[in-house]
């Protein structure tokens, strides 16, 4: 089982490269499927999520090249078996991501349910409603936990859809399927996350027609066919909020190069509340915590535009180490304040009222532990507070962290960390 060791590092300093978004590489790749065209991705970070979506397209019939590093090349001539794989679906719930082009390609998909995580319980019901609302027959077998989706006789035809909660995966996943039905599709309360963006441009190059995508209406004309396209993933705006962290919770300072500034607001000013100096330069984001007296701040997680959940766990280890009480909400999961026990190992003391509102007392010196990673932002959580905790702290079930980081233990080693894999 590999480990992820961190000792006491002092503040970080030097500049990091962000890589391609997992978040939006993922739909990405799924949208491939509904062309028989060549499309090209690039910026792919090499993450086990994305390893995970390449085996998924192979197994409907994607021919995937992967030979160049950070570029993936994909043809799906023919679709050779609409079954969603149930290992890789447990693997990786955003394999629920090719429902949608399955839908617009095939007419008809398999998919095993995925299970829920650690942080929540992550149904599907808006998913599914958006499938229904295009016409679609979907049979939820819950003996075999696996749920069939199958296009009308005329195919999918467009219609209003409403989304009770504006779910990430579910806006995905209508918009695709969306792209090809008969007529005129409108999401209302649709997710407005900058991956939806990404997507819809990817899609309108392939010849789809969506408009307003990343507002809280999008509106998509169906048309007959799409075809291959070029496209270049946005940036991590998680990973740039994990480094702009790295640097105010070692008291260093840290150049984030590739990063864009309007995917972080939230981050940045929740930073300058905290007294971190953050610079927008044209380089990239600059952030400097030398030298400062930081100050708490509490934190509440909303969609997008809002405070972003994957940013709260690595945002409340850091808020241990400044003076001053500090409250944290999470409103988008019902279960992600499973670093909190692996915190208080650390000696944070956080105390939680329920499984949404925690209380971080602040000005702790936290130590060295035996942690694990309870979920791939908990994981890098871990790594920031043992980069300022004393001694060592040991990282467990660190397959988490290397789902959705990019050679994390590289980037940090360069900016200073004293950090190491090992093989136990
Ligand atoms: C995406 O997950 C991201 N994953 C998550 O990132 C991110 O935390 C989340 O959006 C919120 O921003 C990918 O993009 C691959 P949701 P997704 O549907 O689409 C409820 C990471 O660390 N819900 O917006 O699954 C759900 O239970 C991961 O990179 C329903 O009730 O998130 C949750 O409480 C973690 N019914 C809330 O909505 C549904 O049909 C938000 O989920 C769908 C969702």
């Amino acid at each position: 089982m590999a480990k992820i060791l961190v000792n006491n590092s002092g503040p970080l300093h030097g500049e990091v490269e962000i890589s391609g978004a997992k978040n939006s590489v993922l739909p990405l790749l799924a949208a491939t499927l509904m062309t028989e065209d060549v499309c090209v991705i690039e910026d792919v970070p090499d993450l086990a999520d994305v390893s995970v979506m390449k085996q998924m397209l192979r197994n409907y019939g994607t021919d995937v090249d992967d030979s160049e590093a950070g570029i993936i090349r994909t043809s799906t001539k023919e679709i050779r078996s609409c079954e969603g794989d149930r290992d890789l679906v447990q693997e990786m719930r955003a394999s629920l991501f090719t429902m949608g082009p399955m839908l617009a390609r095939y007419g008809k998909v398999v998919m095993p349910m995925p299970g829920g995580c650690t942080i929540g319980k992550r149904p599907i019901d808006l998913h599914l409603k958006g499938f229904r609302a295009l016409g679609a027959e979907v049979i939820e077998d819950e003996a075999n936990e696996v749920v069939t989706v199958s296009a009308g006789p005329e195919g999918l035809v467009g219609d209003a859809i409403y989304l009770d909660f504006p779910s990430v995966g579910a806006t995905e996943n209508i918009l695709m399927a969306a792209t090809m039905a008969k007529g005129t599709t409108i999401i209302e309360n649709a997710a407005k996350e900058p991956e939806i963006i990404d997507l819809a441009n990817l899609l309108n190059k392939m010849g789809a027609r969506i408009k307003s995508a990343g507002t809280d209406m999008i509106r998509i004309e169906g048309v007959e066919r799409l075809s291959g396209c070029i496209h270049e993933a946005i940036p991590d705006r998680i990973e740039t909020g994990t480094f702009m962290l790295a640097a105010a919770i070692t008291r260093g300072d840290i150049l984030i190069k590739n990063a864009l500034p309007g995917h972080v607001r939230p981050i940045v000013a929740k930073l300058r509340e905290c007294n971190v100096d953050i610079e927008i330069l044209p380089e990239g984001i600059y952030v400097d915590a030398r030298d400062r007296e930081l100050k708490a701040t509490d934190i509440k997680t909303l969609p997008f535009p809002g405070f972003p959940t994957d940013i709260q766990s690595p945002f409340m280890a850091f808020l241990c180490t400044v003076n001053g009480k500090s409250f944290v909400r999470e409103t988008v999961f019902e279960n992600r304040f499973m670093h909190v026990v692996e915190l208080n190992r650390m000696g944070a003391d956080i105390s939680t009222e329920n499984s949404r509102e925690a209380i971080v007392p602040g000005g702790r010196k936290l130590h060295g532990a035996k942690v694990r990673a309870t979920d791939l932002r908990a994981g890098a959580a871990m790594v920031l507070a043992g980069l300022v905790a004393t001694g060592t702290t040991e990282i467990s079930e660190i397959y988490h962290i290397e789902r959705g980081y990019e050679d994390l233990v590289g980037k940090f080693k360069a900016l200073g960390a004293d950090i190491m894999k090992i093989e136990d």
